[in-house]
């Protein structure tokens, strides 16, 4: 599923994004090599990002 259409980002592509890169949402999309453009994703790329985040620390807590 696509997350971000004007740059074509889709869901598990943020998602590995996400744990590579600990910043915002620019950021992220920087590391992808991309930018905001719309703006319409931003709220849903936030949520991802820190589910996300919270995923991991949830797994290394039990490890
Ligand atoms: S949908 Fe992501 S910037 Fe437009």
């Amino acid at each position: 599923m696509y997350i971000c259409i004007c740059n074509a980002i889709r869901e598990n592509e943020l998602r590995t994004a996400a744990r590579r890169c600990p910043r915002d949402v620019d950021g992220v999309y920087a590391s992808l090599g991309k930018r905001p453009q719309c703006g319409q994703c931003l709220d849903d790329a936030a949520e991802i990002l820190i589910e996300e985040r919270e995923m991991a620390q949830e797994t290394a807590y039990a490890a």
